[in-house]
């Protein structure tokens, strides 16, 4: 792979719902180490782009890329094996609630490699060790806070060592601290793993907070009307953008 080539690189993206297009002409690179934040306001399409990423949704025009590999239209065993370096945290965390988080972790493991139990019982002690659940391997989801479950949820998300962490709306229905604290993780992850993060959000504290780069989408033309670095959006972006940020009101 060239400096050139993204980790994830989309090139004229058309998204729609049968005949109907919600967003057209998308063309992004996320590149290694950044967290490319997707945002914009609730309906724009946010986590219809996350589900192309992942080919649960295909696209109307246009392609994704991994590296240099043609992703869209690649035959599924060729798309299963560019996925399996990416890892996802769906909105919710999406947490078996009949396992323990020990289980919960383990299961891609069981899946998806050939290690013994005692390896896997180590790899899910030190996964989430990593998201600050150490010594709660025994609990089960519903017995854990928003906080704990999305944190559970990243240990999950990580334990296959993926290249590439998709995240939805992380820091929905959780309190601010909280929310700044899962935020922190996420840096975190990404330094410590040497992770790239793709995060769809609309809350500003965390676009702002951990972005490296960042998409707006924009419902009513149905297009991203900007694209760079949070910071700069927020002070020289289009109106729509600056008004997203609340207007500059937000201080430095
Ligand atoms: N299965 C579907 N069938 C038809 N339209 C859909 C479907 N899923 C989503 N949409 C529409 O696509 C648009 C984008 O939805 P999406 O869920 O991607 O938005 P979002 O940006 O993630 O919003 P939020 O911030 O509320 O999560 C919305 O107008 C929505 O009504
Ligand atoms: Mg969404």
């Amino acid at each position: 792979m060239s400096v050139d080539d993204g980790v994830i690189s989309v090139r004229g993206l058309a998204m729609g719902f049968g005949d109907r297009v919600v967003v057209r002409d998308l063309d992004f690179t996320v590149r290694r180490g950044d967290v490319y934040v997707v945002m914009g306001p609730s309906g724009c399409g946010k986590t219809t782009l996350l589900r192309h990423l992942l080919g649960l949704q295909e696209p109307a025009a246009g392609e994704v890329r991994y590296g240099a590999e043609p992703f869209t239209a690649a035959p599924p065993e060729v798309r299963e094996r560019l996925l399996r370096r990416v890892g996802v945290l769906f909105q919710g965390a999406a947490l078996w609630t009949s396992m323990t988080l020990a289980e919960n972790v383990a299961l891609p493991l069981e899946q998806f490699t050939a290690l013994p139990p005692d390896a896997i019982r180590e790899v899910v002690r030190l996964k989430l060790a990593l998201v600050g659940l150490g010594g709660f391997e025994g609990l089960y989801p519903w017995e854990l806070s928003g906080g704990m479950q999305k944190r559970a949820g990243l240990a999950r998300a990580i334990a296959l060592d993926p290249e590439i962490l998709l995240i939805d709306e992380p820091s929905a229905s959780l309190d601010p601290p909280t929310a700044r604290r899962l935020d922190a993780l996420i840096l975190q992850l990404r330094d410590a793993l040497g992770t790239t993060a793709v995060v769809v959000t609309h809350d500003v504290a965390t676009i702002l907070g951990i972005g490296t780069r960042a998409l707006f989408l924009d419902a009513e033309r149905g297009r991203a009307v900007a694209e760079g670095p949070p910071a700069e959006l927020r002070t020289t972006g289009p109106p729509e953008v600056r008004a997203f940020f609340g207007g500059g009101a937000v201080p430095p």
